[in-house]
């Protein structure tokens, strides 16, 4: 985890999950970082108007995808 997060400084990630019903949810953020490694916390925040972030919530498990410079397409479409 210290690896991990230490490799990344700022950048863009897609948080992604699978709802229930197994539909996908994804969304790009640029909130992303780390909070602290024990307990192992992360952060990202989600805009109250979000209409993804309450079905991540629902899916109670959550990926982070962070992307690299040459995936803004990927952003694009997540965004
Ligand atoms: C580079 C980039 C960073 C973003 N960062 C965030 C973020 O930190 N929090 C957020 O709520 N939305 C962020 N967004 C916008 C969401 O990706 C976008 O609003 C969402 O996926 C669209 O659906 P929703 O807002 O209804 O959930 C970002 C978009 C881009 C392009």
């Amino acid at each position: 985890m210290k690896t991990v997060l230490s490799s990344f400084c700022t950048g863009v990630a897609v948080v992604t999950a699978l709802e229930p019903d197994g539909r996908p949810a994804g969304m790009a953020v640029q909130s992303f970082s780390a909070v602290s490694l024990d307990p192992t916390l992360i952060c990202f925040r989600p805009a109250h108007t979000s209409s993804t972030w309450p079905r991540i919530r629902t899916a109670g498990r959550f990926a982070v995808n962070i992307l690299a410079s040459d995936q803004q397409d990927l952003c694009r479409r997540f965004a």
